[in-house]
């Protein structure tokens, strides 16, 4: 599961409950200015690292908007090189995704770009550089985006939890070799220190709270085990499911989020499960008791408004290859997507808008590759029946899944492996929507 052992680094140390995720007030339009940080990633009193951030922190500012309105952001680079913000899974204005080369030019360092789009659904979204994302994102360049439903369901708190890994020396630096291609061909670059950093510290007993993972990571699977609160899943990645499921253990590849509604017993706590003791990642403290708990029953949060799919489907498929313990492909880099190695000159599929396209995902590597593919979300296939909708799918070594989209946001679409290291070298590709 974690072949590079996750270092265990108490964040129970004293102090380490100050860890919390920024939550900045934001005048509109909103900036974000890209800069050198310094962060407090290992619990108070170890180290700090030298990271990137947005306004001063790693993660930057948790962004929120209602569903429906505009966002307006002034993003300005400072950071010492190009980048650019991808507003990951919001369907939006294509000239507004944040892909250098392909929605726009790459944002210079001392420059600034103006991001202006209006988030068409209520849920848990994320930003983080599209530019050099296998460094720049491991450096920290990332950060929260909620989209608030007009009524949002009834809970005491709205906490964020980010979820991240980061591979550090003794004393907290970051180590390096971010395009290091041994980790490139294997699982990508896995740290050995991991953190649930959420938003708020502390709740009571009896507190409704909505807890919204986001998987930071570049490479990780995280499988994460809830403790101290009972409740139900309510969305993935952003999108509401039909009906609350159980919780069971969660599981987030790179980019994924679950929303999840709980009622807390006692202390929160989110484990990585592992073959001896889980490892925790992080906890909120309860203090005190709610007077009044909020008894009704946990029910779905409003239908996102995603075009139904409609058969005929165009039928696709994309053959994911290559990596350590692969077997050969015609790409010319360490991993291919059906025989080519980065991004083709031609889309992989040119769809006509509202055209809905049956795409067999096929892991023939030996490693899991979260497959993302930018603004739209699609179904994850139950073999004929459309199920739930996600913007980026988790395919384990030798799986194969059907995934089905509706393509009717017109634009250049990237769809590649949200493992970073993996689609640098190679595992992405593109489709066109006119
Ligand atoms: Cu979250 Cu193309 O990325
Ligand atoms: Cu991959």
């Amino acid at each position: 599961m974690s072949p590079v052992p996750l270092t265990r680094r108490s964040v129970l140390a004293a102090g380490a409950a100050a860890l919390a995720l920024p939550r900045t007030a934001l005048a509109a339009p909103t900036v974000l200015r890209a800069g050198p940080v310094t962060a407090q990633i290992l619990p108070d009193g170890d180290g700090k690292t030298a990271m990137l951030g947005l306004n001063g922190t790693t993660p930057g500012p948790e962004l929120r908007v209602r569903q429906g309105e505009r966002l307006d952001v002034r993003f300005e680079n400072r950071i010492g090189s190009d980048s650019a913000l991808h507003w990951h899974g919001i369907r939006i204005d294509n000239a507004m995704d944040g892909v250098p080369g392909m929605t726009q030019n790459a944002v210079p360092d001392g420059a600034d770009f103006d991001y202006s789009f209006v988030a068409p659904d209520a849920g848990t979204f994320w930003y983080h550089s599209h530019s050099r994302s296998w460094e720049q994102v491991e450096q920290g360049l990332y950060g929260p985006l909620i989209v608030e439903e007009k009524e949002p369901p009834q809970v005491d708190h709205d906490v964020t939890v980010m979820i991240d890994d980061w591979r550090l020396e003794e004393d907290g630096t970051l180590m390096g070799g971010f395009g290091n291609r041994h980790d490139f061909a294997h699982a990508g670059r896995l740290g050995n220190y991991a953190r649930a950093l959420p938003s708020v510290r502390q709740v009571r007993r009896g507190d409704r709270v909505r807890l919204r993972l986001i998987n930071g990571a570049t490479a990780r699977v995280f499988p994460v085990a809830l403790s101290g609160a009972t409740g139900k899943i309510v969305a993935l990645d952003g999108m509401p499911l039909q009906a609350p499921r159980d919780i069971g253990q969660l599981m987030l590849a790179p980019a994924q989020r679950i929303d999840l509604i709980v009622d807390v017993a006692q202390t929160l706590r989110f484990d990585f499960p592992t073959r001896d003791e889980p490892y925790e990642l992080g906890r909120i403290e309860v203090m005190g008791e709610n007077p009044s708990p909020i008894a009704q029953d946990i029910t779905a949060l409003p239908a996102a408004n995603v075009k139904t799919p409609t058969a005929p489907y165009r039928d696709l498929s994309l053959t994911m290859q290559g990596g350590a313990m692969g077997g050969r492909h015609a790409g010319e880099d360490i991993w291919a997507l059906n025989g080519h190695s980065g991004l083709p000159d031609t889309p992989l599929a040119t769809f006509q808008r509202g055209e809905t396209a049956r795409i067999r995902l096929i892991n023939e590597t030996a490693f899991p590759h979260g497959m993302h593919l930018h603004g739209h979300h699609f179904h994850e296939m139950n073999g004929e029946v459309p199920g739930d909708l996600r913007d980026t799918t988790l395919l384990h070594r030798g799986e194969t899944r059907d995934i089905l989209c509706v393509f009717d946001n017109p634009g250049k679409w990237l769809l590649h492996c949200h493992m970073l290291g993996h689609q640098a070298a190679g595992m992405k590709t593109w489709v066109e929507v006119l």
